[in-house]
């Protein structure tokens, strides 16, 4: 099948010792960089400034804009309402779409809310950290704790470049510069969590480094200490086990569940670690080799697509360059495990939907908290199963199996916990089925967990009218400066 598959051939040798001589002169040119310029430099947040100089990287860059689509995941959905009841998630939830949209949509959705000033709001600093390169360029400048520290708001006027170079690139340096990629962590929590597992970016083969610019933001990770800053659960390992065993052993919770009361788990979304399990990424088959393939400009020059979107897209560039079957084999074989993934991803949120309201039942039936331990540790861990395979963007590409397995694990976990419920509340005299409201739609859902929408869009409405235009001000006159 893998015809022309060729990363153990000759080719890969040519690739490698192109690596090996960027690898020297990325040593030759932080050693001429002066200390001032890496400082001045190093974290460019405006990707407009390259537009001149990496024009094909700038404009494959901008046309991630084209993905403009937004899609309700909670109204394609309206289970993941009550799943994650209580928590952000079930306000709103769009399906991820262009790089270049980040930080308009972050704004955007009432996840975020309406913060009036820097000290309200739900949010914290660390919902900045995937959106853009003004987060490397202000832990830069402030360190860790400077950026992480306090609500959401507090930066909101720093923030405005959406997802770009410097996120990717060491962008002050001489071999970017001329050309080379410079590639680089820009976020010091991805390159301490890389090195957990054994990887330290600067160790790495040209491959590996490729796929971990991707897994600074592709992740799982959850908020820790004081200041809420960005840790990622890896220091066990990056299965689906072993981050919860990692989580439990912490006691960590990501919130209470509002039906429930369970203390739940949010997977944000763990694409590295699932790639790194699928077939592709054991065979070290990169992100970048189905994202961003290498392509010809009209003059001829390959350069790197930096259009990061659906590699269907450009089928020959990306897995035509491995694979002999046609386009239409291939979409149809993801098409068929993505049916597959979303009917057990179905299945087991029918069954963790009415574990939250069975155990709901059982409280309202007098359960002490002893009684309802055992069944709560059964829904954390379904839901965190669940919710670590869907959240895993593209899963059913990457790596079915695992999601597969997971999900299994996850309908499981949902069994023995109604299970458990349903033999505790006979105790309390309660034999009948317990009813679920309507969840048929997403208003619906939202309606019987008492959701004020209303307030939530008003407030929302009001942050976009008054407080964003004013941060867009502020960066721009901070920006005229550099
Ligand atoms: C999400 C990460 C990411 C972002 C954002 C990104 N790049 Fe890249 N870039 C890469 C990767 C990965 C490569 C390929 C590296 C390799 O071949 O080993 C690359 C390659 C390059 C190269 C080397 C030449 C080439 O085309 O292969 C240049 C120059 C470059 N990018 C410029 C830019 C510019 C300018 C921007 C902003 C407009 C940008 N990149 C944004 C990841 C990124
Ligand atoms: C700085 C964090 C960050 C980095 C680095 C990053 N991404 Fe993303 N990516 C995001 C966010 C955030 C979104 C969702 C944007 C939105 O919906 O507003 C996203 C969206 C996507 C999408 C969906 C695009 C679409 O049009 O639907 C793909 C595919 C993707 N990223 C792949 C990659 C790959 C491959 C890399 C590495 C080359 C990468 N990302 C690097 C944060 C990042
Ligand atoms: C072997 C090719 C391949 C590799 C390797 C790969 N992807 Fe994908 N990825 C795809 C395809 C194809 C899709 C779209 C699947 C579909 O059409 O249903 C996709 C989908 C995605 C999506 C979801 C986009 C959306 O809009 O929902 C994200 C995010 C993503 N990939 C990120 C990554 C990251 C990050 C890596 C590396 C850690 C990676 N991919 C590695 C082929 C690949
Ligand atoms: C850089 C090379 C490369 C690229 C690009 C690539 N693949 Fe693969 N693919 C592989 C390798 C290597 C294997 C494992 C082959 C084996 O074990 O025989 C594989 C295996 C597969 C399999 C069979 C394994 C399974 O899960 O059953 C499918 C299906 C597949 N690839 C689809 C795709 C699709 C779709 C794309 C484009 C989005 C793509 N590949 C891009 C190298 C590649």
């Amino acid at each position: 099948m893998s015809k022309k598959w060729t990363r153990n051939t000759v080719a890969v040798a040519a690739i490698l010792s192109a690596l090996c001589l960027s690898t020297n002169a990325l040593a030759t040119s932080e050693q001429t960089a002066t200390a001032e310029q890496k400082e001045t430099m190093r974290f460019e947040p405006r990707n407009e400034q390259f537009a001149k100089t990496h024009g094909d990287q700038y404009k494959t860059w901008e046309a991630t804009k084209e993905s403009e689509q937004i899609e309700d995941g909670l109204e394609e959905d309206p289970n993941m309402v009550v799943l994650w009841a209580g928590y952000g998630f079930s306000k709103d939830y769009n399906k991820a779409r262009g790089h270049f949209y980040a930080v308009t949509d972050v704004r955007q959705t009432l996840r975020t809310g309406g913060p009036k000033d820097e000290k309200s709001g739900p949010m914290v600093m660390a919902c900045w950290s995937c959106k853009s390169p003004d987060v490397a360029r202000v832990i830069d400048e402030r360190g860790e704790d400077g950026y992480f520290e306090g609500k959401w708001a507090r930066l909101g006027a720093e923030i405005n470049n959406a997802i770009g170079c410097s996120d990717c690139h060491n962008s002050g340096s001489k071999e970017f510069a001329e050309g080379q990629p410079a590639l680089q962590l820009s976020r010091p929590y991805a390159a301490r969590a890389m090195e957990t597992i054994g990887k330290k970016f600067e160790d790495q083969s040209r491959f590996d480094q490729q796929a971990q610019v991707c897994g600074q933001c592709h992740v799982e990770y959850y908020f820790t200490g004081p200041n809420k800053s960005v840790k990622f659960p890896w220091d066990k390992g990056t299965t689906v086990d072993e981050m919860e065993v990692y989580y439990d052993e912490l006691g960590f919770k990501d919130w209470t569940h509002a039906v429930s009361k369970t203390p739940m788990l949010k997977a944000q979304h763990p694409g590295y670690e699932t790639w790194r399990d699928g077939i592709h990424g054991k065979n070290n088959v990169t992100c970048i080799d189905c994202h961003m393939p290498k392509v010809q400009n009209e003059d001829g020059t390959v350069f790197t697509d930096h259009k990061v979107g659906n590699p269907f897209d450009r089928f020959e560039d990306t897995c035509a360059q491995c694979h002999t079957q046609d386009k239409k084999t291939m979409q149809d074989i993801v098409a068929e495990r993505k049916a597959s993934v979303t009917e057990m991803k179905l299945r087991a949120e029918k069954q963790i939907v009415a574990a939250h309201f069975e155990a709901k039942a059982a409280w309202d039936a007098g359960a002490t908290e002893e009684e309802m331990k055992p069944i709560q540790m059964d829904i954390r861990h379904a839901q965190w199963r669940w919710d670590y395979a869907i959240a895993s963007h593209g899963v059913h590409m990457h790596a079915p199996e695992v999601a597969l397995r997971i999900l299994g694990t996850a309908l499981d976990k949902a069994a023995d916990a109604r299970t458990k419920v349903v033999r505790l509340l006979a105790t309390k005299g309660i034999t009948a089925e317990i009813q679920l409201p309507d969840i048929s739609t997403k208003a619906k859902a939202q309606q019987a967990l008492g959701m004020d929408m209303d307030k939530l869009n008003a407030e929302k409405e009001d942050f976009l009218k008054t407080v964003v235009p004013e941060w867009n001000k502020q960066a721009n006159e901070r920006e005229a400066t550099y």
